[in-house]
Protein backbone atom coordinates (compact mmCIF):
# COMPACT_ATOMS: atom_id res chain seq x y z
CA UNK A 1 0.00 0.00 0.00
CA UNK A 2 1.34 3.73 -0.89
CA UNK A 3 1.52 5.96 1.79
CA UNK A 4 2.12 9.73 0.97
CA UNK A 5 5.11 11.63 3.72
CA UNK A 6 4.02 15.41 5.07
CA UNK A 7 6.65 16.53 1.70
CA UNK A 8 4.26 14.58 -0.78
CA UNK A 9 6.78 11.88 -1.26
CA UNK A 10 4.85 8.65 -2.01
CA UNK A 11 6.50 6.21 0.47
CA UNK A 12 5.88 1.93 0.02
CA UNK A 13 7.19 -1.10 0.29
CA UNK A 14 8.65 -3.73 -2.17
CA UNK A 15 9.68 -7.55 -1.75
CA UNK A 16 13.42 -8.29 -2.02
CA UNK A 17 14.20 -10.32 -5.07
CA UNK A 18 17.32 -11.50 -6.66
CA UNK A 19 17.48 -8.57 -9.19
CA UNK A 20 17.55 -6.08 -6.09
CA UNK A 21 19.49 -8.05 -3.18
CA UNK A 22 22.44 -5.91 -4.29
CA UNK A 23 20.76 -2.78 -3.25
CA UNK A 24 19.68 -4.05 -0.20
CA UNK A 25 23.06 -4.60 0.14
CA UNK A 26 24.59 -1.19 -0.74
CA UNK A 27 21.99 0.07 1.74
CA UNK A 28 22.82 -2.17 4.93
CA UNK A 29 26.47 -1.22 4.00
CA UNK A 30 26.29 2.28 4.46
CA UNK A 31 23.63 2.65 7.26
CA UNK A 32 24.87 0.21 9.70
CA UNK A 33 28.43 0.34 11.48
CA UNK A 34 28.58 -3.96 10.88
CA UNK A 35 28.43 -6.15 8.14
CA UNK A 36 25.99 -8.96 7.18
CA UNK A 37 27.57 -12.36 5.51
CA UNK A 38 26.34 -14.15 2.57
CA UNK A 39 24.19 -16.42 4.23
CA UNK A 40 22.12 -13.66 5.93
CA UNK A 41 21.35 -12.09 2.47
CA UNK A 42 20.83 -15.88 1.04
CA UNK A 43 17.88 -16.56 4.19
CA UNK A 44 16.52 -12.34 3.57
CA UNK A 45 15.70 -13.70 0.09
CA UNK A 46 13.38 -16.89 1.13
CA UNK A 47 12.18 -14.82 3.92
CA UNK A 48 8.81 -13.65 2.35
CA UNK A 49 6.96 -10.85 3.85
CA UNK A 50 9.79 -10.63 6.86
CA UNK A 51 12.37 -8.20 4.27
CA UNK A 52 11.00 -5.88 2.65
CA UNK A 53 12.55 -2.65 0.94
CA UNK A 54 11.03 1.11 1.21
CA UNK A 55 10.95 2.77 -1.83
CA UNK A 56 10.66 6.81 -1.78
CA UNK A 57 9.70 8.15 -4.93
CA UNK A 58 10.61 4.61 -6.67
CA UNK A 59 13.89 4.91 -5.18
CA UNK A 60 15.34 2.29 -2.13
CA UNK A 61 15.78 4.49 0.51
CA UNK A 62 15.12 2.02 3.40
CA UNK A 63 14.85 -2.18 4.38
CA UNK A 64 13.59 -4.17 6.61
CA UNK A 65 14.56 -7.39 7.46
CA UNK A 66 13.48 -9.77 10.05
CA UNK A 67 13.43 -13.24 11.35
CA UNK A 68 10.88 -15.66 13.93
CA UNK A 69 12.90 -16.90 16.69
CA UNK A 70 10.92 -19.98 18.24
CA UNK A 71 11.90 -21.58 21.93
CA UNK A 72 9.90 -24.17 23.52
CA UNK A 73 8.13 -21.55 25.06
CA UNK A 74 8.02 -18.68 23.15
CA UNK A 75 7.96 -17.63 19.45
CA UNK A 76 9.51 -14.00 19.00
CA UNK A 77 9.48 -11.68 15.50
CA UNK A 78 13.59 -10.50 15.54
CA UNK A 79 14.72 -7.20 13.96
CA UNK A 80 17.50 -8.16 12.52
CA UNK A 81 18.04 -4.46 10.74
CA UNK A 82 15.21 -2.05 10.47
CA UNK A 83 17.31 1.49 8.53
CA UNK A 84 16.94 4.12 6.07
CA UNK A 85 19.20 6.55 4.50
CA UNK A 86 20.01 9.59 6.42
CA UNK A 87 18.81 12.08 3.60
CA UNK A 88 15.57 10.49 3.64
CA UNK A 89 14.89 10.13 7.68
CA UNK A 90 12.22 11.51 9.42
CA UNK A 91 9.66 11.48 6.35
CA UNK A 92 7.82 8.37 8.32
CA UNK A 93 9.93 5.41 6.12
CA UNK A 94 10.69 4.04 9.50
CA UNK A 95 6.88 4.04 10.26
CA UNK A 96 5.99 2.84 7.27
CA UNK A 97 8.48 -0.83 7.60
CA UNK A 98 7.66 -0.80 11.39
CA UNK A 99 3.78 -0.67 10.70
CA UNK A 100 4.60 -3.73 8.45
CA UNK A 101 6.48 -5.69 11.14
CA UNK A 102 3.25 -5.34 13.16
CA UNK A 103 0.94 -6.44 10.28
CA UNK A 104 3.10 -9.41 9.55
CA UNK A 105 2.56 -10.10 13.41
CA UNK A 106 -1.14 -9.20 13.83
CA UNK A 107 -1.56 -11.43 10.91
CA UNK A 108 0.15 -15.11 12.64
CA UNK A 109 -1.78 -13.79 16.10
CA UNK A 110 0.86 -15.84 17.82
CA UNK A 111 3.70 -13.78 18.42
CA UNK A 112 4.89 -12.93 21.59
CA UNK A 113 6.62 -9.78 21.60
CA UNK A 114 8.86 -8.16 19.09
CA UNK A 115 12.56 -7.69 19.70
CA UNK A 116 15.91 -6.03 18.74
CA UNK A 117 19.33 -4.91 19.59
CA UNK A 118 20.42 -1.55 19.58
CA UNK A 119 23.89 -0.12 20.08
CA UNK A 120 23.86 1.82 23.46
CA UNK A 121 24.46 5.03 21.55
CA UNK A 122 22.13 5.00 19.29
CA UNK A 123 19.96 7.67 21.04
CA UNK A 124 18.16 7.80 17.27
CA UNK A 125 16.66 4.51 16.70
CA UNK A 126 16.27 3.98 20.69
CA UNK A 127 13.73 7.32 20.34
CA UNK A 128 12.02 5.76 17.03
CA UNK A 129 11.28 2.62 18.82
CA UNK A 130 10.44 4.00 22.03
CA UNK A 131 7.70 6.20 20.57
CA UNK A 132 6.11 2.51 19.22
CA UNK A 133 6.15 1.75 23.08
CA UNK A 134 9.74 -0.97 22.86
CA UNK A 135 11.28 -0.62 25.92
CA UNK A 136 14.70 -1.35 26.96
CA UNK A 137 14.88 -4.83 28.61
CA UNK A 138 18.34 -5.44 29.17
CA UNK A 139 22.27 -4.41 28.17
CA UNK A 140 24.17 -6.85 26.75
CA UNK A 141 27.85 -6.04 27.36
CA UNK A 142 30.53 -6.94 24.23
CA UNK A 143 27.42 -7.74 22.32
CA UNK A 144 29.71 -6.20 18.94
CA UNK A 145 33.18 -7.00 18.25
CA UNK A 146 34.33 -4.58 16.07
CA UNK A 147 32.53 -1.26 16.77
CA UNK A 148 32.26 1.23 20.12
CA UNK A 149 30.79 1.13 22.09
CA UNK A 150 30.51 -2.94 21.83
CA UNK A 151 27.11 -2.87 24.49
CA UNK A 152 23.81 -3.31 22.99
CA UNK A 153 20.43 -2.55 24.33
CA UNK A 154 17.16 -5.67 23.70
CA UNK A 155 14.49 -3.01 22.57
CA UNK A 156 11.39 -5.10 23.23
CA UNK A 157 7.83 -5.08 22.89
CA UNK A 158 5.20 -7.18 24.38
CA UNK A 159 2.38 -7.56 22.03
CA UNK A 160 -1.37 -8.14 22.86
CA UNK A 161 -2.59 -12.22 22.24
CA UNK A 162 -5.28 -12.36 19.82
CA UNK A 163 -9.15 -12.32 21.40
CA UNK A 164 -9.52 -15.45 19.06
CA UNK A 165 -6.59 -17.44 20.73
CA UNK A 166 -8.41 -16.76 23.84
CA UNK A 167 -11.85 -18.52 22.90
CA UNK A 168 -9.50 -21.18 21.77
CA UNK A 169 -7.54 -21.69 25.28
CA UNK A 170 -10.42 -22.40 28.27
CA UNK A 171 -8.16 -20.66 30.67
CA UNK A 172 -7.30 -17.33 29.00
CA UNK A 173 -10.75 -17.38 28.22
CA UNK A 174 -12.13 -17.50 31.78
CA UNK A 175 -9.19 -14.68 32.39
CA UNK A 176 -11.49 -12.71 29.78
CA UNK A 177 -14.63 -12.94 31.33
CA UNK A 178 -13.52 -12.68 35.12
CA UNK A 179 -11.67 -8.91 33.73
CA UNK A 180 -13.55 -6.45 33.30
CA UNK A 181 -15.80 -6.68 30.14
CA UNK A 182 -14.92 -2.60 29.63
CA UNK A 183 -11.18 -4.06 29.11
CA UNK A 184 -12.12 -6.09 26.21
CA UNK A 185 -14.70 -3.13 24.61
CA UNK A 186 -11.24 -1.17 25.15
CA UNK A 187 -9.23 -2.87 23.52
CA UNK A 188 -10.93 -4.59 20.73
CA UNK A 189 -10.91 -7.25 19.19
CA UNK A 190 -7.14 -8.12 19.85
CA UNK A 191 -5.03 -7.10 17.26
CA UNK A 192 -1.83 -5.27 17.91
CA UNK A 193 -1.34 -2.03 19.72
CA UNK A 194 1.39 -0.25 17.99
CA UNK A 195 1.98 2.32 20.38
CA UNK A 196 1.68 5.24 17.56
CA UNK A 197 0.54 5.76 14.11
CA UNK A 198 1.47 8.81 11.41
CA UNK A 199 0.33 9.89 8.46
CA UNK A 200 -3.16 10.00 7.14
CA UNK A 201 -6.07 9.51 9.72
CA UNK A 202 -3.95 8.04 12.05
CA UNK A 203 -3.76 8.59 15.75
CA UNK A 204 -1.48 10.16 17.55
C1 LIG B 1 15.77 4.55 13.40
C2 LIG B 1 15.40 4.89 11.96
C3 LIG B 1 15.07 3.61 11.21
C4 LIG B 1 14.15 5.80 11.96
O1 LIG B 1 13.72 5.93 10.61
P1 LIG B 1 12.91 7.23 10.10
O2 LIG B 1 12.47 6.95 8.71
O3 LIG B 1 13.70 8.45 10.31
O4 LIG B 1 11.68 7.21 11.11
P2 LIG B 1 10.28 7.98 10.97
O5 LIG B 1 10.43 9.19 10.11
O6 LIG B 1 9.25 7.01 10.54
O7 LIG B 1 10.04 8.41 12.48
C5 LIG B 1 8.88 8.03 13.21
C6 LIG B 1 8.95 8.66 14.58
O8 LIG B 1 10.03 8.09 15.34
C7 LIG B 1 10.62 9.10 16.16
N1 LIG B 1 11.99 9.36 15.71
C8 LIG B 1 12.57 8.94 14.56
N2 LIG B 1 13.84 9.39 14.50
C9 LIG B 1 14.05 10.12 15.61
C10 LIG B 1 15.16 10.86 16.10
N3 LIG B 1 16.29 10.95 15.41
N4 LIG B 1 15.03 11.51 17.29
C11 LIG B 1 13.86 11.47 17.98
N5 LIG B 1 12.77 10.79 17.56
C12 LIG B 1 12.87 10.11 16.40
C13 LIG B 1 9.78 10.35 15.98
O9 LIG B 1 8.74 10.30 16.93
C14 LIG B 1 9.23 10.14 14.58
O10 LIG B 1 8.05 10.85 14.34
P3 LIG B 1 8.11 12.42 13.88
O11 LIG B 1 9.11 12.53 12.78
O12 LIG B 1 6.70 12.70 13.47
O13 LIG B 1 8.55 13.16 15.11
C15 LIG B 1 16.54 5.67 11.26
O14 LIG B 1 17.00 6.71 12.10
C16 LIG B 1 17.73 4.80 10.86
O15 LIG B 1 17.74 4.20 9.79
N6 LIG B 1 18.77 4.73 11.73
C17 LIG B 1 19.96 3.92 11.41
C18 LIG B 1 19.68 2.44 11.44
C19 LIG B 1 19.36 1.96 12.84
O16 LIG B 1 20.02 2.34 13.79
N7 LIG B 1 18.34 1.09 12.97
C20 LIG B 1 17.92 0.58 14.25
C21 LIG B 1 18.46 -0.75 14.57
S1 LIG B 1 17.63 -2.04 13.66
Amino acid sequence: MVSYCPRGGRIELGDVTPHNIKQLKRLNQVVFPVSYNDKFYKDVLEAGELAKLAFYNDIVVGAVCCRVDVTEKTRKLYIMTLGCLAPYRRLGIGNKMLEHVFKICDKDGNIDSIFLHVQVNNDQAIDFYKRFSFEIKETKEHYYKRIEPADAYVLEKTLKKEASDKENDPAAANEVTESSEGAQTEEGAGGIDTGATRGNGASQ
